[in-house]
């Protein structure tokens, strides 16, 4: 066999012996009470859009798009969910102590502003993701405010 066929051939079964790797779903159902439009003081805007853009890797609730059933791909999301969620989890935002809450906001306002989140491989998937100027400073001035209230609280 030309060694260009036996690559190939090797290329298929390996993309075909990946699809069997075990995956998880990260799916907790209903709105928790932990869940931060429950905990501090939100704009259903503002909760609306870190739904579309975050919550898919920030949250115990993803949606799971047709591609997502193909790895290597869902080895990615499961990579990205996990540690996403290990960051910042806002299905279980009021579990947090208030200093966490502070330091977690302002980590966002920053993530946003320095157009780390959401991460650029997700953005490219998901329209609906790439925040207009507007949005993010919506986004970061909420942020800013919460935490600036909580501070004042403790
Ligand atoms: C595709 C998955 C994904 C999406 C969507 C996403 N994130 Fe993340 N996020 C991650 C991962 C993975 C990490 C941890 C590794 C890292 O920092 O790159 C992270 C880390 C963070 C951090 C920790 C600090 C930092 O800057 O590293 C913050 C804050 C954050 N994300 C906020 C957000 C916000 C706000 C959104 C929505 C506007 C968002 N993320 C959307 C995957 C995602």
């Amino acid at each position: 066999m030309r060694l260009i066929i036996k690559i190939l051939l090797a290329i298929v079964i390996l993309f075909i012996a990946i699809q069997f790797i075990p995956s998880s779903e990260n799916i907790g159902g209903q709105e928790s009470v932990t869940d931060i439009s429950n905990t501090v003081i939100m704009p259903s805007k503002v909760h609306s859009l870190l739904k579309n853009a975050c919550y898919d890797c920030h949250s115990n609730n993803t949606y799971y798009p047709w591609y997502s059933k193909i790895q290597p791909v869902r080895l990615m999301m499961d990579t990205h969910v996990k540690e996403g969620k290990t960051e910042i989890n806002f299905s279980e935002f009021g579990s947090y102590s208030t200093r966490s809450q502070i330091s977690k906001l302002k980590g966002l306002a920053n993530s946003i502003k320095d157009n780390i989140m959401p991460l650029s491989s997700y953005r490219l998937m998901h329209k609906g993701a790439n925040l207009s100027d507007e949005e993010k400073n919506l986004i970061i001035n909420w942020a800013l405010q919460t935490s600036d209230r909580l501070s004042t609280k403790k």
